[in-house]
């Protein structure tokens, strides 16, 4: 017989959706042994006095928090109430079918660890949405994508349904912002597999979204928080201060080779003169690349090394394309900043060189030391 599953749903003001949520949960679950742990945040339209009483004839057990303190902390507050080594998330609003629970138990029966009910795969989708819907939640995976390397094995980071063995959870401290839970597993968590199944998020028919602006706010000091929890803020300082000393070296080196090297310093014409000056500069830019590739790699992406010559210069290659396109996007903003914007240089170059290390950090982490 199949270990238990428990089901935490976290609510508020969901008096109109509970009984045929608890319903077709019991429907789609014949056979399986499983348990709801609501979690309420102190509803005023009876939901959790609605729950209690569906308790005689489904395993039901309703958690009520007395003040409201979001979607994902309900979740954690909740998993100490389960007693399944198997815990499932969903709203309990129904724009989560239950009917695909059964799915997310076999991916786990199968070997996930975790097991997303995904919006972002063939066969899955959204009903009803706003182009600018999309737009916010395509974006709003991109940013966790982007910033949070972990997550980037999964195409919905951002669902809210989902299953995972409580083991996954059992060492971490998780300690979410606003809505996004399952963020927080995929960055905290121990896990090997993650499967996504399809699944189609439904038009919501009763009550109201709880999603506001403050969620969205809450979103961006989530990832913030993550990221300085997980070390990959560390990892951005790190790769700025590798930026910085290549500065050093590119600058001491150009000093070295014209001064001392026999080399012709810049804006002399003697013969032959533009051309070595330029030499030295090409020489000094380059070596600082490798220097700083070099120190990227022992350095501020140590986690992610890998063996063997011919990987380490097939990824100096990427280093070297992207920080030289790098340097063209610095040009490019510096122009259009000072030219087309009017800012003074000493002001636009900062901002450029800025750009240009986004760049330089945002592809490199995703390319050339990707996971
Ligand atoms: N306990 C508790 N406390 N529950 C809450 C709170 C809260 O402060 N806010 C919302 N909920 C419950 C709702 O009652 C519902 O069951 C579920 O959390 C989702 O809330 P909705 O307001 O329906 O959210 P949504 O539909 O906009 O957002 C959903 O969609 C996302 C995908 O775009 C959420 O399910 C997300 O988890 C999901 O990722
Ligand atoms: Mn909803």
């Amino acid at each position: 017989m199949n270990k238990t599953t428990s089901i935490i749903i976290p609510t508020y003001n969901e008096h109109d959706n509970i009984t045929a949520l608890v319903q077709r949960l019991a429907e789609a679950l014949t056979g399986y042994n499983y348990e709801i742990v609501f979690v309420d945040d102190n509803s005023n339209d009876g939901t959790a006095e609605l729950a209690e009483s569906l308790k005689d004839e489904h395993p039901i057990s309703v958690i009520v928090r007395k003040d409201k303190r979001g979607l994902a902390s309900a979740v954690v507050d909740g998993l100490s109430h389960t007693s399944g080594g198997i815990v499932a998330v969903m709203d309990a609003d129904l724009q989560h079918p239950p009917e695909v629970v059964p799915d997310l138990i076999k991916a786990i029966e199968e070997g996930a660890d975790i097991a997303v009910a995904s919006r972002y795969i063939e066969g899955g989708g959204c009903q009803g949405w706003s182009l600018t819907r999309k737009l916010i939640s395509r974006g709003a995976i991109f940013l966790a994508h982007l910033l949070l390397p972990a997550t980037r094995q999964v195409n919905d980071p951002m669902s809210g349904f989902f299953m995972f063995k409580k083991d996954v959870v059992t060492n971490a401290r998780l300690n979410p912002a606003g809505f996004k839970i399952l963020l927080e597993i995929l960055m905290i968590g121990k896990f090997r597999n993650v499967t996504e199944v399809p699944f189609t998020f439904v038009t919501r028919e009763k009550g109201e979204s709880k999603l506001n602006a403050r969620q969205q706010v809450d979103y961006l000091k989530h990832i913030y928080s993550l990221m300085r929890r997980t070390g990959e803020l560390v990892r951005f300082i790190k790769f700025a201060l590798v930026g910085g000393s290549g500065i050093v070296v590119n600058y001491g080196l150009y000093w070295i080779l014209t001064r001392f090297a026999g080399f012709t310093p810049l804006g002399n014409t003697v013969t032959g003169g533009i051309i070595s000056g330029n030499l030295a500069i090409a020489i000094s830019i380059e070596t600082s690349i490798v220097t700083n590739f070099l120190l990227n790699n022992y350095f501020t992406f140590a986690d992610r090394n890998i063996r063997g010559i011919k990987a380490l210069l097939g990824r100096l290659f990427n280093f070297n394309l992207i920080c030289l396109i790098g340097g063209l996007i610095q040009i490019g903003v510096a122009n259009l900043l000072t030219i087309t914007l009017g800012f003074y240089d000493l002001i636009a170059i900062p901002i450029a060189i800025i750009v240009a290390t986004m760049w330089n950090y945002l592809l490199n982490n995703f390319w050339t030391w990707r996971q």
